[in-house]
């Protein structure tokens, strides 16, 4: 790599800055939302994002396309944006997309633009030269816009176009998302050409209510396999996924259904349809938003992203001079039962793995609380296995009670509980005043076994003026169970959690004051009556990723 200047040293980035991250995608500075366009293309992997090249706040009237390369997913160098304002489909901003890899290996990019009027249309980019391995350079289509909103749908909620795939009959199809009234929509457009769009006249998926639909996302996943696919495949060895960031809610819900590409109405028909319950499926039931995937055909894999913001202030964002951060890239597939997706950290990060405790067989007390000596943990790699107790004993609730809002109420939370909480307390301060709490708790319900799963920041800094809500989610556990998993990434102001193998993930931010740098400890504890077991347990330092800029 020529022209490359490393970032400066972590030491000063960090010690002037605890709360940026050591080994989760950051730009240097300004402001980043969405994960656009990630690929792989000939050997590299581009990360695109939503990025505001004027500060670290949200840039209305100016967003652009952030890029960054790399080769594991980990170690990035970051290059000049992508996509900006140019055209008269985008002259006020570029906002969020996604690449479509045509065969014969040519990468493009739908993506929405505001234009001069402020409507949101769609435009294509593509790489000014192929042989350049980083596509350093893209340029607009001259027939943007390809898209304006179709009647039915409001000019200024028509955004996000999702990668496209290729129907039976060989036409292109994407989706978009839109709103009319208070129907939230995502609309199907179909081309020969990916040039010359039709829109579809009936939504590939609606509901009413909702408002606005984010950044939909669909493909398959494979029924009796980890693998990923690619986004064009639909045959009966797999099933359908669809995602939808529901912007008045902020949060990302996904369905599994079926794709209905033969039927009259070629549209999505989802097991589940969205209740706004706790029983929605969602990627990760913390601060998480628009995230985005795609298959990545070197491995085989379909990798997720997503983005997180901050907790902290605006002028807080101002100060540090950056705002945002993407999870560590998980690769997802669909869990056996068929009725949700599993997450897990792409092995790659594994690469950072340094010095390791372990603890094995040590059995935890009813009120006891174990320090894990040895880990600097503020930026650690976690992975316990908890020996459960006879499930028997479990306390019992009513199918009414069973929603994590009220479990992880002070109500329900002050009660001592037989088989949990346990967990991990992280980003801890020597004396625990600042703790960020990851736990589980398992129940009985009628005749039926759960857990619920609880990310708690709510004592995570001595600081004022921070948004710390507690996070929870509740999953169905094998009444044979013996144990259950959590693995926990930290790094300094991000706390990404992995319950019971990837079935359920919680992220949240954090910004301790006393509990940085050397000063942050880890302990494991038990405040169950019942004890439990801490079968087997990893901690890895992590090292710092690099992160390099192109200049
Ligand atoms: C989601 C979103 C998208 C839009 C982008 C603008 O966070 O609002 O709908 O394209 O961000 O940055």
């Amino acid at each position: 790599m020529e022209n490359i200047t490393k970032d400066a040293s972590p030491k000063s980035v960090n010690s002037e800055q605890p709360y940026r991250t050591g080994y989760h995608f950051q730009p240097l500075k300004n402001w980043m939302n969405d994960p656009n366009g990630p690929m792989y293309y000939k050997g590299v992997y581009h990360f695109f994002y939503q990025r505001n090249p004027d500060g670290a706040t949200f840039g209305h009237e100016k967003m652009v396309w952030g890029h960054s390369v790399s080769k594991d997913l980990i170690n990035w160098t970051h290059l000049n944006d992508a996509i900006e304002p140019s055209c008269i489909g985008d002259s006020k901003s570029c906002f969020s997309g996604s690449a479509t890899i045509l065969p014969g290996e040519k990468p493009l990019m739908l993506y929405t633009g505001i234009d001069g009027k402020g409507h949101q249309v769609q435009n294509l980019a593509m790489p000014k030269n192929l042989s350049d391995p980083y596509l350093r350079e893209w340029e607009k289509h001259p027939q943007n816009p390809l898209m304006t909103a179709p009647s039915g749908v409001e000019e200024n909620e028509f955004r996000d176009p999702s990668t496209a795939w290729q129907g039976k009959d060989g036409k292109w199809r994407v989706i978009i998302g839109a709103q009319k009234g208070d129907q939230g929509k995502a609309i199907l457009y179909k081309s020969e050409d990916f040039v010359n769009w039709i829109v579809d006249p009936n939504p590939f998926y609606a509901t009413d209510g909702t408002g606005v639909c984010e950044c939909p996302e669909f493909f398959p996943v494979y029924i009796n396999s980890t693998n990923g696919v690619d986004t064009t495949m639909e045959n009966s060895s797999v099933r359908h996924v669809l995602k939808i960031s529901y912007y008045r809610r902020h949060l990302d819900f996904y369905f599994i259904g079926k794709y209905a590409s033969d039927s009259d109405q070629e549209k999505f028909i989802p097991d589940a349809k969205y209740t706004e319950t706790y029983k929605d499926l969602r990627f990760d039931y913390g601060l998480y938003y628009a995230s985005k995937s795609f298959f990545d055909y070197a491995t085989n894999r379909r990798i997720l992203w997503g983005w997180v913001e901050e907790h902290d202030s605006k002028q807080d964002s101002i100060d540090k001079g950056w705002a945002g951060l993407q999870t560590i890239p998980r690769k997802i597939w669909l869990d056996k039962s068929g009725k949700q997706l599993i997450q897990w950290p792409i092995e790659e990060l594994e690469k950072l793995r340094d010095k390791q405790i372990s603890i094995t067989g040590e059995t935890l007390l009813s009120g006891s609380i174990l320090e894990v000596k040895g880990v600097t943990a503020s930026q650690a790699d976690v992975e316990v296995l908890f020996e459960l107790p006879d499930l028997q004993s479990a306390e019992l609730l009513e199918p009414s009670e069973v929603d994590p809002q009220i479990l992880s109420a002070e109500q329900y939370a002050s009660r001592k509980g037989m088989i949990g909480p346990f967990g991990l307390q992280v980003l801890a301060s020597k004396d625990i005043t600042e703790k960020t709490t990851i736990s589980f708790r398992i129940y009985r319900v009628v005749d039926k076994y759960i857990c619920l799963m609880i990310s708690d920041p709510s004592r995570s800094s001595l600081r004022q003026g921070l948004t710390k809500p507690i996070y929870a989610t509740v999953f169905d556990i094998d009444p044979n169970i013996k144990t259950i998993s959590l693995r926990t990434l930290i790094d300094r102001s991000i706390i990404e959690s992995f319950g019971d193998g990837g079935r359920a993930c919680i992220t949240s931010r954090v910004y301790p004051l006393l509990a940085i740098e050397k000063d942050a400890h880890l302990y494991v504890f038990n405040d169950g009556n019942q004890s439990v077991v801490i079968s087997q347990l990893n901690a890895w330092i992590m090292k710092q990723a690099e992160f390099a800029t192109e200049s």
